[in-house]
């Protein structure tokens, strides 16, 4: 997992809990790379998996909430760091539209070692498009948070049902649906 998503994630700990959580949930978890990312390194995905477990137990809140959190927090984050694949009249589902076949890809040139999830996108009218996660890392909570944080960024309503398709989590069906109750 590339080293910004590690840098990211510190950073909105420390935000939302405070420096001394951070630190703790760093010098207390197994960490290989001893909690030191480089934005352009990559490291063991099994890290972010302790981070989170950890701030989970010192913060009592359940590990899908935080991978959600992030998800929505980093969407707003890639706004600022990736402002070419925004323009200005694109609304959410269009953006989602184009994960997998331009932005996802142009992230790849940019990293070549990115772990990317795939997703099969389904247009199913304007309003709604339907887009199956699939990936072994498992991180559709993480997806779900981005969903909820492009449609912020948008300023847009949507509702999005979650169906998993696969038991240990690995393929999760989202439909997203545009002006239906917000949540
Ligand atoms: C500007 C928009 C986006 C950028 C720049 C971006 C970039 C990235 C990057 C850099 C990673 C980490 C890869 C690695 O660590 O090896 C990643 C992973 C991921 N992205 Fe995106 N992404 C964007 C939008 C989205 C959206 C809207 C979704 C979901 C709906 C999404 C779903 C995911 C997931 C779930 C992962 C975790 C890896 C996995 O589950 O296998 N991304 N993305």
């Amino acid at each position: 997992m590339k080293g910004m998503v590690f840098t990211e994630f510190l950073e909105m700990v420390e935000d939302r809990f405070g420096y001394s959580t951070a630190d703790k949930i760093v010098s207390e978890s197994p960490l290989g790379s001893n909690g030191i990312y480089t934005a352009v390194g990559t490291y063991p995905h099994g890290e972010m998996l302790s981070l989170v477990g950890r701030l989970s137990e010192v913060t009592g809140i359940e590990a899908s909430g935080l991978f959600y959190q992030f998800g929505k927090h980093l969407f707003g984050r890639f706004h600022s760091m990736y402002p070419s694949f925004f323009s200005a009249d694109m609304n959410a589902l269009d953006f989602h539209a184009r994960i997998e076949n331009y932005i996802h890809p142009e992230v790849f040139k940019l990293y070549p070692d990115a772990e990317l999830p795939r997703f099969v996108i389904t247009r199913e009218s304007v309003d709604v498009l339907v887009m199956e996660y699939i990936s072994g890392r498992k991180m559709h909570d993480f997806a779900e948070g981005l969903i909820h944080g492009c449609a912020a960024h948008f300023k847009e309503t949507v509702s999005v049902r979650k169906e998993v398709i696969s038991e240990d989590g690995s393929r999760v069906k989202f439909t997203i649906s545009r002006g239906a109750d917000g949540n």
